[in-house]
């Protein structure tokens, strides 16, 4: 496109702050930028009128499997699972493609070390649960990790070099995701560099389509995965294809399930898993409105399943979801970019990123299991540096379940 060109796609989405610095730039820079231009996706932008806030239609509290019911069953929730496993029906997808920007480390989360006296990544800790799983189920099922752009070859590199932390490394598959511009709280989007349109990781929504465009789709069908288990990687005590949680699903005849937590307190971080008009979803904690976050019943919240970002999906049903359009929400963060020609750290936030969630895929499944789990054996996030959900209190619950760091 020639600079005029440019120009006028940029007036049309109010966005000529990108020429800033046209100007000071080479040719060479000069055709970066205009590629990254040509490249982004201005109706995304579009999604601040709303600020996020979605309108919510009716929602209704869900019932769970609860611990005690498990703990009942067990042993027949653990046989089915095993029996899915072992026939290799199941495959585990690692969404590892976020910035992680609250904990403020600068590589890919998984690589960041739990350890006090020795080295224990993330990556390293999750890995030795599914090592357990997969020597139970006597088989090594395949893992999907969902990188960005951004973390890529660095974690790559990190697998390598901790020779895949045991597991085989042809059962292992990567693949990136997409990124979404990311702008100011006026909707102007930033520049990273003063020729780079500023991007960033699209949201986590995005990774059954990113993995189908990556092509292993393949690996799916020509190994009959029926079910796909996605985890977050910032949760140090994840259990990973756990047969019980696998059992259950398949025995309440359900095509999802999602592990959750009862709530600490109404304004914990966490999203709530219930219906919406009569459909199982998941309300993220800045969407949930003050009355229902807060309602109890007999002294007990009534919107209080925290979902863990650890689910099962039916592959089927994940194939229907592809054709739907995921709904973006806007994500506060600090956002690095360049401001009077110098580049800003941001240390607070200060513009919107615009993510596609998860959460929003439960509902185009139409049936949700919800599977509750111990927090205190299950669920130890680390999303800040400090404070609740930090690497402390992650340190805490590893070394209260045995882990020696
Ligand atoms: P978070 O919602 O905590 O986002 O991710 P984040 O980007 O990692 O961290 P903050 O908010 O900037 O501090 C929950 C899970 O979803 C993955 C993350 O890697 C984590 O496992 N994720 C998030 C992606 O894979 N892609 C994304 O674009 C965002």
């Amino acid at each position: 496109m020639t600079y005029e060109e440019i120009y006028k796609l940029l007036e049309k989405h109010g966005q000529t702050q990108l020429l800033k610095y046209y100007g000071e730039l080479t040719e060479e820079e000069k055709r970066v930028l205009f590629s990254d231009i040509e490249k982004t996706d201005f109706s995304i932008v579009g999604n601040i009128k709303n600020k996020g806030v979605k309108k919510l239609g009716r929602l209704a509290p869900v019932g769970a499997v609860t611990k005690e019911e498990i703990k009942r069953r067990k042993r027949l929730f653990e046989e089915v699972g095993l029996g899915v496993l072992r026939e290799g029906k199941v495959g585990a997808v690692l969404l590892a493609g976020g910035q992680g920007t609250r904990l403020g480390y600068s590589g890919p989360k998984g690589t960041f070390d739990m350890g006090l006296t020795r080295s224990l990544s993330i990556f390293g800790l999750q890995f030795e649960n599914i090592k357990s799983v997969a020597a139970k189920a006597g088989r090594h099922f395949p893992i999907f990790v969902m990188t960005s752009t951004v973390n890529n070859d660095e974690t790559v590199k990190f697998f390598e070099e901790n020779n895949f932390f045991g597991y085989p490394d042809d059962r292992v598959f990567f693949y990136i995701q997409d990124l979404s511009p990311v702008c100011g709280y006026d909707g102007k989007i930033f520049l990273s560099e003063k020729n780079r349109v500023a991007l960033a990781p699209n949201g986590n929504g995005g990774w059954y389509s990113s993995l189908i465009g990556s092509g292993l789709g393949k690996v799916i069908d020509e190994e009959n995965i029926e079910w796909l288990n996605i985890y977050s990687v910032d949760n140090v005590l994840q259990k990973i294809c756990d047969p019980v949680f696998i059992g259950a699903t398949v025995m309440k005849n359900c095509r999802c399930g999602a592990k959750v937590v009862k709530k600490v307190s109404a304004e914990e971080k966490v999203g709530v898993l219930c219906t919406e008009d009569g459909k199982p979803t998941v309300v993220e904690y800045y969407e949930m409105p003050d009355e229902f976050k807060s309602m109890e019943k007999d002294g007990e919240l009534v919107f209080g399943y925290g979902v863990i970002l650890n689910y099962l999906f039916g592959v089927r049903e994940l194939n229907n979801t592809l054709g739907g359009k995921l709904p973006y929400h806007l994500a506060e963060k600090a956002v690095p970019h360049i401001e009077n020609g110098v580049k800003v750290a941001a240390k607070e936030p200060c513009g919107y990123k615009f993510e596609t969630l998860v959460v929003d895929m439960i509902k185009l499944t139409g049936s949700c299991l919800a599977y509750e789990v111990e927090r205190e054996k299950e669920f130890a996030p680390v999303k800040n540096a400090t404070g609740a959900d930090s690497v402390d209190t992650a340190r805490e619950l590893l070394i209260k379940n045995g882990v020696t760091l």
